[in-house]
Parts: C-alpha cells; structure tokens; sequence
C-alpha cells in the first residue's frame, strides 16, 4: 500500500475554488492508500503575522477539512508545527542543500515579486516542504502544478543525502501532479481566488451566500435576448453542481432567450446551496463538540511524532549525531 502525504496551508478562509481544486481531491484520496495530511502551519507564518488570524485559519481548516469528508479514523490528520521533528528534520537538509538549488525557487520569486516580505523562513520554505515529505518516507505526493519544483527539490535533497551518508537514509518521493482540477471561475470570470475579491465561501450563511451568486457579472443581454452560454459564468459554475440535464437545459435557455440571468443565478444558488447541504450538517455536528477537532489532531500528532521518530532515529544513526 503507498503511502499517500500531503500538506494544506492554512491561510484563509476556505471557498468554493479551494474545494473542488484542493479539498475533493484531497478526501477523495482516502482509500487509494494509507494518507496523510497535515496542516502546514511552519509554512503559514511566512505569509501572516497575527497570531488570532492564525489560530483561527487552523482551526477553521481542521473542522471544515473533516466537514467535507476528511475521516480521521482512515487518514493520519495533524498539525505540523505538533511535530517539531519537521524542524529538526529540515535543519538538518539546510546543512545538503546548495544555496544554488534554493536561488532557482519559482515560487519565492514570484512571491517577493507580490509584495511578501522576503525574509529567510519564505527562502527556505521548499526545505522545511522537503523535510514535511521525507519525514514520513511518502511514496507519492499529489499536489498542484504549482509545487512541481518544490518536489523537485525534495528528490534532489533525498539524493544528497542518501549521496552523503548512505543510500537508503531518505526514501525518494514521486510527486502526483494533478493536471485536470477543475478551475473554478469567481464572480468575474477569472479565476477564484481570495486574493482577487471574487470568491465564493464555502461555508458562509445563507443570505451571504445568495447576495454573492446574484453578484456574478454577465453581459448586459435583456431578458428576452439570446445569450452566450460558453461565455457565461453562470453557466461555469452551474455544472459544478448539476447534472448534465439540467445544465443542458440552462444552456438551451440561454441560447433561446427569455429567461434573465437573475434567473439563471437564483437556479445556480440552489444547487450550491443544496451540494453543500451535508457539509453544513456535519459542520455543525463538529462545531457542537468543540473538544473533537482537538482530540482528533492531539492523537494525529502522537501517531505522527511515532512514524516519524523512526525516520529521525534513522537520520541521527546516519549522520553521526547518534
Ligand atoms: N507548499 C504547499 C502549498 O502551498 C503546502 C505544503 C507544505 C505541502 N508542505 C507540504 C504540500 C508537503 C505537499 C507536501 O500548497
């Protein structure tokens, strides 16, 4: 059986396109193999500063991560930073790395470039990634296009190790990239994304939530026009929810005319509200038992510092620091 890891930075509250583009695939792991998946909080602090702000994006990621189906009792759930071995670890690829390796990171480019500070934890962000992975000796990582390069990393620094002190001290992970996740369009047609203000919550109230659909921008085509199903983002984000049928039916009333976008909109927020209708409900099942989610990562954080103590034990003995 493969052991299947990954990692969810906490770090806002969560929307309609983080769930079909990271939390469905993630809980839809859940028996291809034995999964772990961690709250990559270390890595959070890279990118906030208030301790609430984080607190709260934690906690708000455990419970709504088990929510929409996350199961405790099939996937080893924790907190990173319950783990210190993840540090220990890391420090300890910091000493293999070549600075040359890290200068090449995309993604702390691209990130100094959107205005984060660029301090030396943003720098060597792929290495504490690389000591979350190797810690657990995973065989397969699914993650997005985007942490490509990270896992790339994770390979190279495996080897110098293995390269260092002996083949077999870091078992080398396969990263699973996932091209086809859905690209969730927001209220204005790009891309959804906290960053750009058009996005939907996941498990905001009711009226919120409505106001939010009925603000999707469309063309101006009148009531009675013919209008563009391809281009419309109603129409995008519908099939998300329904059935083929029903949004072949959407799609020829746009096409005839008569049916306003209002409409359409209304249509759309009740398929949303109706998919996500089982994880409200046991949303607010965990919600009410507020001991739960802490129950649930205090004995993913045992389970973690187990499997993981074994890696470190092996690392130590290899290294000379045991
Ligand atoms: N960097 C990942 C992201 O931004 C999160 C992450 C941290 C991760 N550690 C990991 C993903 C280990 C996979 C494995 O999405």
């Amino acid at each position: 059986m493969k052991r299947i890891l990954t990692g969810l930075q906490p770090s806002g509250t969560l929307h309609v396109g983080n769930y079909f583009g990271a939390i469905k695939p993630m809980v839809e792991l859940q028996g291809q193999g034995e999964v772990f998946l961690f709250l990559a909080d270390l890595h959070a602090l890279t990118s906030t500063r208030d301790p609430a702000e984080l607190r709260q994006f934690v906690r708000e990621a455990a419970v709504d991560l088990m929510a929409c189906g996350l199961d405790p009792e099939r996937t080893l759930f924790w907190r990173q930073s319950d783990v210190p071995l993840h540090a220990e670890l890391m420090w300890i690829l910091g000493t293999v790395t070549p600075m040359g390796l890290m200068q090449r990171a995309v993604s702390y480019k691209e990130k100094v470039e959107k205005g984060i500070a660029a301090n030396v934890g943003l720098f060597t962000y792929p290495i504490l990634q690389a000591a979350d992975i190797l810690l657990y000796d995973a065989d397969l990582v699914p993650v997005g296009k985007d942490q490509q390069q990270h896992l790339e990393m994770t390979r190279d620094i495996a080897t110098k190790i293995n390269e260092t002190y002996g083949g077999g001290t870091l078992k080398l992970p396969d990263a699973q990239i996932s091209e086809a996740v859905a690209v969730v369009p927001g209220l204005d047609g790009q891309k959804m994304s906290k960053s750009y203000g058009n996005a939907v919550n996941l498990f905001g109230d009711e009226k919120a939530t409505r106001k939010r659909v009925m603000s999707i921008v469309t063309d101006s085509a009148a009531l009675e026009a013919p209008k563009d199903p391809a281009g419309s983002t109603v129409v995008a984000l519908y099939r998300l929810f329904a059935s083929k049928d029903e949004v072949a039916r959407m799609e020829d009333e746009h096409r005839a005319g008569g049916v306003g976008y209002g409409d359409f909109k209304k249509r759309l927020f009740g398929a949303m509200w109706e998919h996500f209708a089982p994880m409200r409900a046991r949303r607010e099942e965990i919600l009410a038992r507020p001991d739960y989610v802490d129950d649930v990562l205090a004995e993913g954080a045992r389970k973690a510092r187990e499997v993981g103590g074994e890696t470190m034990a092996r690392v130590r003995k290899a290294i000379g620091l045991d």
